[in-house]
């Protein structure tokens, strides 16, 4: 077990985007994954609602409700104390009202302990997002692919790709950093738009699949590990085909069951002499 090191804090990722030292981050969703992303030395954990289908396996990450969410940044909050830690607003905990936005914010903090929250759109939430920062509770903005409008934006592919479109997510860029975001997640734009939104910002920008132009990275964790069964994003790289190894144990498991291989000797548990001949005695 490594030292503990210090909490990561506003200062320390300002200070990192100053250094033009990458900001590290990766979405997390259960204790013993943040365990190890607090051993790895990861600044940023997000709890994100992709929770919803990499998790739950819902196709979609719409039905993610704020209780599954706080339980599991709790979860992440258990494992890692001292990562940056940011609960990710599900659909409909910000959009009815501004009120409905702050108090759902509230709750990352106050239930789940975490260092902020992150919400999606640019303009049509500015409002959103500057009330939640003038209660004292930082907010990460999101724009380009954000899956909780990804029917209206034609699926899960990339945006900004037109002159016209660009632009929109550029002046987004700048109406979030004017409503207070603290940093800007920009998620499967062109790198050009990565780019240029990061010569622009005086925030992190942190991107996802949108090229090496930013304060930082960010994956989906599954994608990295080969744990979505269903699609890997050609934006994310595979560090490790976990999957295929968990499987692979898997099918060595039903092998060695059904072999009576498992369990030997030392799987098991036995009871002294005496008292299983005492229990004998008993039974008789
Ligand atoms: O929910 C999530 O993990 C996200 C990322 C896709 C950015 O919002």
């Amino acid at each position: 077990m490594t030292e503990e090191r210090k909490k990561v804090s506003l200062g320390t990722l300002f200070d990192k985007m100053n250094a033009g030292e990458p900001i590290t981050m990766l979405t997390c969703y259960d204790y013993p994954t943040a365990f190890f992303m607090e051993e790895a030395g990861l600044d940023i954990l997000l709890v994100g609602d992709s929770l919803g289908m990499t998790i739950l396996g819902y196709d979609t990450t719409l039905p993610v409700t704020m209780d599954l969410m706080i339980a599991h940044a709790q979860a992440v909050r258990r494992g890692s104390p001292s990562a940056w830690l940011v609960g990710d607003m599900p659909y409909m905990t910000y959009q009815p009202s501004i009120e409905t936005a702050i108090r759902n914010a509230g709750r990352f903090m106050a239930e789940a302990g975490c260092d902020s929250v992150k919400l999606e759109g640019g303009a049509a939430v500015a409002d959103r997002v500057q009330a939640i920062a003038s209660m004292g509770i930082p907010v990460m903005g999101h724009l380009g692919l954000t899956p909780q409008s990804a029917t209206a934006l034609g699926g899960y592919r990339v945006q900004g790709r037109s002159a016209a479109q660009a632009k929109q997510i550029i002046d987004d860029a700048r109406i979030l950093e004017e409503a207070g975001a603290f940093s800007i997640l920009l998620e499967m734009v062109p790198a050009q738009v990565c780019a240029l939104i990061h010569e622009r910002s005086s925030v992190p920008i942190i991107s996802l699949g949108s090229g090496p132009d930013a304060d930082g990275q960010l994956l989906i964790y599954h994608d990295m590990f080969g744990l979505y069964p269903k699609f890997t994003p050609k934006m994310a790289r595979v560090y490790a085909d976990a999957g295929q190894a968990i499987l692979g144990g898997l099918k060595q498991y039903v092998e060695d069951v059904t072999t009576k291989d498992f369990p030997q000797r030392e799987n098991w548990f036995r009871m002294r002499k005496s008292a299983y001949e005492e229990l004998n005695q008993e039974l008789d």
